[in-house]
């Protein structure tokens, strides 16, 4: 079995001023460099403003930084979209893409995440691709179904585990307090796993991250489930000292 690091990433969401995000990053990244070797990559996602301070405040440890989000095309006359040479030159090495926020707020499609995905991974960057269903779906047993398409439609054609990670994110779970058991959330990531493996040559090698109310309570049993290496994580990644436990729980 290909040997997969743990991936602990933050998405910040709308959250947070210049303050905040420096304090924080600044925080995390010198508990990283203290730390040594450790079981996981960390990973932090402010909102777009926040990505030039926190980027130059963060150069010399190893948290990297990413987007929340980004366009499909590069430059251009695109009001108020940021494109991922932007978050490229911003110090980014990740951008989340196809939150569920996004798909709901934003009307974002499967086709649409794949567009921003093939432009992210254009520019080096590698995209986190956010899949997950409704509770109306699981109770209705589309769950697999509804993910499995998600899958489909938003991995770029030629991805790979250097380019692309899979974030299931369970809606119902987000921001809720509400978590998939870990029995539910191996049922989920292994079927991942193998609609990946009908895509990709190298699916056992791609990580997949767990998100939805992840904390440090609930992390070390996440953390071991089987097919999870790593996870999403809202809003726990606000407080460096709930953030960094959930890393320390990964073994
Ligand atoms: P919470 O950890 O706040 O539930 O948010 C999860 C999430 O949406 C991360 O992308």
């Amino acid at each position: 079995m290909a040997e997969r690091r743990k991936l602990i990433a933050g998405n910040w969401k709308m959250n947070g001023l210049k303050a905040d995000g420096l304090e924080l990053a600044s925080d995390l990244a010198g508990r990283l460099k203290g730390a040594g070797a450790v079981a996981f990559d960390m990973l932090v996602c402010p909102p777009f403003p926040l990505l030039f301070p926190v980027g130059e405040a963060i150069t010399d440890s190893p948290l990297a930084l990413g987007g929340q989000d980004c366009a499909p095309k590069l430059s251009g006359a695109h009001t108020g979209d940021v494109s991922p040479q932007m978050l490229k030159d911003a110090g980014c090495s990740f951008v989340i893409l196809g939150h569920s926020e996004r798909r709901q707020d934003h009307g974002e499609t499967d086709a649409a995440v794949k567009a921003k995905a093939e432009a992210a991974i254009g520019q080096g960057l590698v995209a986190i691709i956010c899949v997950g269903e409704t509770e109306a779906q699981r109770e209705a047993g589309q769950a697999e179904a509804v993910v499995g398409a998600q899958v489909a439609g938003s991995l770029p054609a030629g991805a790979n585990a250097a380019t692309v990670v899979i974030a299931y994110e369970p809606v119902w779970a987000i921001g809720t307090g509400k978590t998939a058991t870990p029995a539910d959330v191996a049922a989920m990531h292994g079927f991942i796993r193998a609609e990946l493996a009908k895509a990709l040559g190298d699916a056992d090698a791609v990580r997949i991250l767990y998100g939805g109310s992840v904390k440090p309570g609930n992390a070390a049993e996440l953390m071991s489930t089987a097919d999870v290496d790593g996870a999403l994580v809202g809003g726990a990644s606000l407080k460096a000292d709930d953030f960094w436990a959930i890393g320390t729980s990964c073994r």
